[in-house]
């Protein structure tokens, strides 16, 4: 299959503070392949999306606890391929990607997609705050050239061959995480579930800084915010994305979780960007 026999790549993405998305375009635009649609599925998929063979696939999703984003597998439910060549980026907040990669590819072939190339890329972890950063501004200008450089390593081997193989995702690279830090951070979490330590539920919304704009209530990719009154959060609609945080022009919406600073004291060494092709 030569670069040109692909008639054009589909950037299948879920992305509530849009680290993936940007990882995606990245990695599309780097083929070469010039025809680049963006189905981003943050917003809700209601149509069934049917792909053929002369088609390429890029998907790119956050982690949450290791695996894909729930709601990521969710709206891909209407994926369906003919056969056709996949690439798969897991994005993850400078921790762990866990069993994300495999449970897409999983997810994947039995969708109808051959799996040709996978990463493991890092995004600013939805966490982050100024006073708690984990991998903050990420991916930046070296990850998204890393990602450029990974699309075209994918243009060559679609143009090399006209069946290219397909890749096992458990060869890629793991991040290098000291075992004390790994540990450390299992115990701390295995204390805060002994002691019954509630981790916060929704964003918390102070509403002498809330002017009402409602922009967190379109953004929310659950629609877990009312737009007639955006200081109240449906907690059983919400996935804990921080979109809303990050996206609230006032700073009126945190998110409060002692997981931030554990993950600034336990994974703050940056972890770069793995990729096999
Ligand atoms: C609920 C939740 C769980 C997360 N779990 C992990 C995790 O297990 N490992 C990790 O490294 N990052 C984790 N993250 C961070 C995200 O994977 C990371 O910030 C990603 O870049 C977000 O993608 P997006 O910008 O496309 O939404 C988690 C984020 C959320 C909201
Ligand atoms: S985005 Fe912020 S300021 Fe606007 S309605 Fe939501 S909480 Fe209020
Ligand atoms: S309300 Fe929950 S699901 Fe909606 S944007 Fe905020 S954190 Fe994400």
């Amino acid at each position: 299959m030569k670069t040109s026999a692909i008639a054009d790549i589909h950037l299948i993405t879920f992305s509530p503070t849009g680290t993936s998305r940007k990882i995606g375009i990245a990695i599309a635009q780097g083929t070469g392949i010039e025809t680049i649609a963006i189905d981003d599925l943050t917003q809700d998929c209601e149509a069934t999306l049917t792909f053929h063979t002369r088609q390429l696939v890029v998907i790119t999703v956050p982690v949450y606890g290791g695996h894909v984003a729930p709601t990521a597998l969710q709206r891909m439910k209407s994926l369906q391929g003919n056969n056709t060549p996949a690439v798969l980026v897991a994005v993850y907040g400078n921790r762990h990607y866990e069993q994300a990669l495999e449970e897409l590819h999983t997810f994947v072939s039995g969708q109808g997609f051959r799996v040709i190339a996978a990463g493991a890329f890092i995004g600013e972890h939805s966490y982050s705050t100024p006073e708690t950063p984990i991998a903050a501004g990420r991916p930046d200008s070296s990850d998204l050239l890393c990602a450029n450089r990974f699309g075209s390593e994918i243009g060559k081997k679609l143009s090399a061959s006209s069946s290219p193989a397909e890749i096992d995702v458990k060869d890629v690279a793991l991040p290098t995480h000291p075992q004390e830090a790994i540990m450390q951070f299992k115990q701390t979490v295995m204390g805060w579930m002994k002691q019954g330590i509630q981790m916060p539920s929704v964003p918390l919304v102070d509403t002498n800084l809330c002017n009402n704009c409602a922009t967190c209530s379109l953004i929310c990719p659950t629609s877990a915010i009312p737009t007639c009154d955006p200081t109240e959060t449906d907690a059983q609609a919400c996935i804990k994305c921080c979109a809303c945080v990050k996206g609230c022009p006032t700073g009126a919406r945190s998110f409060p979780t002692p997981f931030a600073p554990l993950l600034v004291q336990q994974f703050s060494a940056r972890q770069e960007n793995h990729t096999l092709v």
